[in-house]
């Protein structure tokens, strides 16, 4: 993709993986949201001739909640259906699946997350975020991400699902590397295949003990909820039962560390605005919602068309590929007002990082508790913070909005 300042030239085809998108993926959704808000693209399958991209609110919001576009690639089978070319079987995981198959299943994992068990939580939240503060040096800098974002939603998600605080780092290893092919172009292919299914069979082998643990011993966490609540709904099977876990695993993990990081990032920037957090003037409820508008850690989900379709005056084919740019929608200025400014206190702000529709995130309600927790303990345990050296970078996987470091300084205050 050439220079985005295009007059009146015709738009080129985007392309995720250019070095002008990457350096500023904001400003290209501005580009063409108003020049040309459906638009055909180059595809990162290379194996497709190119994908749809929606950027305006509008028409993501009424594509995550459209029958007609899917989670399942229209066709013969479900085999070999998976985005990634070496992805170890996951025809059962929720998030690639459509009704009826989602609807029943769904209804198992929402069923067994509850806010109950959510809320109950809250405690070990604390305590986790407390730890890791109280393990920095009295004074910066440290590097937020590796020392507090990557650390807190490995222990809290494994603690979630039951295992002990000990697995939470080899877990929160192990979800790096599944994700990994998606971004690690330094690996041969060979290598990326042997890491995903390595780290897969790992947390598959470590969920399926924590299954047999807790059909014998049942605690209050997801895993016992889900082993017994599954008969209410349908004779789900242990391979989906473990298949699950795994997804919320590591759907959850990446997108909350974007969130604590790019969070703990828009609140450095905005000083002003950290002191009426920490003098109570902002809730941190609609705050953390904001920094999920603001900085959105999942940038983009796909669908497949089922049934041809227009949108925008565009003639939608089944079979074609879509890609509803959350992180676009979020920053439409036909739905928020000055959108690129963080307002800690904005008012209706109905964002669509979680999504919307059938596959809205089931992990919201705890991603947004840990979220205010962590920042709330930050805040009041953490002074004169601010960023440190050279600019933060972003990675390059354009899914995601997720930071390679963020060096902070602060001192630390007495308990
Ligand atoms: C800031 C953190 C998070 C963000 C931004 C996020 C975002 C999303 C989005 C946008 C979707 C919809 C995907 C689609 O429409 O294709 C989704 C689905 C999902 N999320 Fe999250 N998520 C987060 C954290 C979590 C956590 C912590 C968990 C688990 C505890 C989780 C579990 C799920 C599951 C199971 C689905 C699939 C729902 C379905 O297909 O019906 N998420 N998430």
């Amino acid at each position: 993709m050439p220079d985005l300042e295009l007059g009146s030239f015709k738009l080129p085809r985007l392309n995720l993986a250019s070095p002008q998108f990457q350096a500023n993926p904001y400003r290209a959704y501005d580009i063409y949201r108003a020049r040309e808000p459906v638009h055909w693209g180059i595809s990162q399958n290379p194996d497709l001739p190119g994908c749809w991209y929606l950027f305006r609110y509008s028409d993501v919001l009424a594509g995550l909640k459209d029958p007609r576009l899917g989670r399942e690639r229209p066709g013969p089978s479900l085999a070999n259906q998976s985005p990634d070319p070496f992805a170890v079987p996951n025809n059962d995981w929720l998030i690639y699946r459509d009704p009826p198959y989602h609807t029943g299943l769904r209804d198992w994992l929402k069923n067994a997350l509850t806010q109950q068990l959510v809320e109950a939580f809250r405690p070990r939240l604390e305590d986790y975020a407390l730890n890791l503060i109280g393990s920095f040096p009295p004074a910066g800098p440290v590097d937020f991400i590796s020392q507090f974002a990557e650390k807190l939603p490995a222990v809290t998600l494994a603690g979630l699902l039951g295992f002990e605080p000990d697995k939470a780092s080899f877990f929160a290893r192990c979800a790096i590397y599944m994700l990994a092919p998606s971004w690690q172009i330094n690996r041969s292919p060979f290598e990326q295949e042997l890491a995903y299914s390595r780290a897969y069979a790992t947390l598959s082998h470590l969920l399926r003990d924590l299954v047999a643990e807790r059909k014998s011993v049942p605690r209050p966490d997801l895993m016992t909820r889900l082993i017994f609540t599954q008969q209410q709904f349908r004779a789900f099977d242990e391979a989906e039962l473990v298949s699950n876990a795994l997804l919320f695993l590591i759907t959850g993990y990446h997108v909350a560390v974007n969130l604590l990081g790019n969070g703990w990032l828009a609140l450095l920037e905005h000083p002003a605005q950290v002191e009426q957090w920490r003098a109570g003037i902002l809730r941190p409820g609609p705050a953390v919602e904001e920094l999920l508008r603001y900085e959105s850690p999942l940038q983009m989900v796909d669908r497949w068309v089922l049934q041809d379709l227009e949108i925008g005056g565009k003639n939608f084919r089944r079979g074609d590929r879509v890609y509803l740019i959350l992180g676009a929608a979020n920053r439409d200025p036909a739905r928020f007002q000055q959108p690129g400014n963080l307002e800690l206190d904005r008012e209706k702000n109905i964002h669509l990082a979680f999504g919307a529709g059938l596959h809205t995130c089931l992990g919201a309600n705890f991603v947004r508790l840990q979220a205010a927790v962590a920042f709330n303990l930050l805040l009041e345990r953490l002074g004169n913070l601010e960023t440190v050296g050279p600019p933060p970078s972003w990675q390059t996987n354009p899914n995601f909005r997720a930071l390679n470091h963020l060096l902070f300084n602060y001192t630390l205050k007495e308990a």
